[in-house]
């Protein structure tokens, strides 16, 4: 594999031996800390869109197995604003860096930025598209916390439709015998071309029988009025009282940010793993740059 840009592009097999790699960076940061396998060489984080966990976790994944990292966390300070096409811009990082790690608002931007590029260029979200990293951080995290995939019943919460995080998770889970729902605002439907879901309206009738419950944030930067934002912003919250409906060995994942859908005093309840999630992060972005630099 020479770039990540979608889901599709992983068997199962591709999953087993990420996993494999990715917690054997577990044991090395823990351990040690990291290591200096990629001394001497350069990525580009490019991002054209806000981030906090993917920028900050491509970057630490990066120096601690020895490399540097170029941050273009901004676009607005680099010569985009001058009128450099996304071509240009990747033509030009690439004479820089062994890596292009690209967020982007426009659906098939990763794809673009593959045609212009040398290097492995990795989709850290491309509009309304697809995350393909944070899906498989996301499968990592449920393998951890239930030791298994198959058998699931995994229910995704929120905006199903220009959450990014589901398109690629969604996609990865077909791969396995789960069964797949869906709790949102009508006009925010699982689109069908990521995959088949069982849709429901109310969260409370499906706690009960969830494994995994993935709560993700109403998209604001995607809607066209502040109007239509505010009429399904809040539609599903989680407080501890909702939470202690479901099974105890349950978990409560969100890829983060939150904005008011997961109560803070969740935190402390026992199936809230949203922030080991964030972490896991680190360990299969490793994994990933191990795969592309190697
Ligand atoms: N951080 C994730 C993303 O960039 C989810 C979100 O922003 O709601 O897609
Ligand atoms: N989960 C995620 O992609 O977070 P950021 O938007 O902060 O990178």
């Amino acid at each position: 594999m020479k770039n990540v840009i979608s889901i599709d592009q992983f068997t199962k097999q591709d999953i087993d031996n990420l996993f494999a790699t990715a917690r054997t960076m577990k044991t090395l940061v823990e351990t040690k800390g990291g290591d200096d396998r990629f001394r001497h060489k350069v990525s580009t984080n490019l991002f054209y869109e806000p981030s906090t966990r993917t920028s900050s976790s491509f970057a630490a994944a990066m120096y601690r197995l020895g490399g540097q990292v170029i941050s273009i966390n901004d676009v607005n300070y680099s010569s985009v604003s001058k009128g450099e096409t996304l071509e240009d811009t990747i033509r030009t990082l690439e004479q820089y860096s062994d890596l292009i790690v690209l967020r982007h608002p426009q659906v098939g931007a990763a794809k673009r930025a593959v045609q212009a590029s040398q290097v492995p260029i990795i989709n850290a979200g491309d509009g309304v598209g697809e995350h393909p990293t944070q899906a498989l951080l996301d499968l990592f995290t449920i393998y951890e916390e239930q030791c298994k995939i198959d058998g699931l019943t995994i229910t995704l919460v929120g905006d199903l439709k220009n959450g990014r995080t589901v398109h690629s998770l969604a996609k990865l889970l077909s791969l396995y015998d789960v069964t797949l729902q869906a709790v949102c605002p009508e006009s925010l439907a699982f689109p069908p071309e990521y995959g088949k879901v069982i849709n429901f309206t109310e969260l409370t009738d499906v706690l009960p029988a969830t494994d995994i419950l993935y709560v993700t944030r109403v998209q604001k930067e995607r809607f066209d009025s502040l109007e239509e934002y505010e009429a399904v912003q809040g539609s599903y919250t989680v407080t501890n009282r909702l939470a202690d409906t479901m099974k105890l060995s349950a978990r409560i994942m969100h890829p983060l940010p939150r904005v008011g859908e997961i109560h803070f005093d969740v935190d402390n309840n026992p199936r809230a793993a949203y922030f080991r999630q964030m972490r896991n992060g680190l360990y299969v972005r490793m994994a990933l740059i191990d795969m592309l630099l190697s």
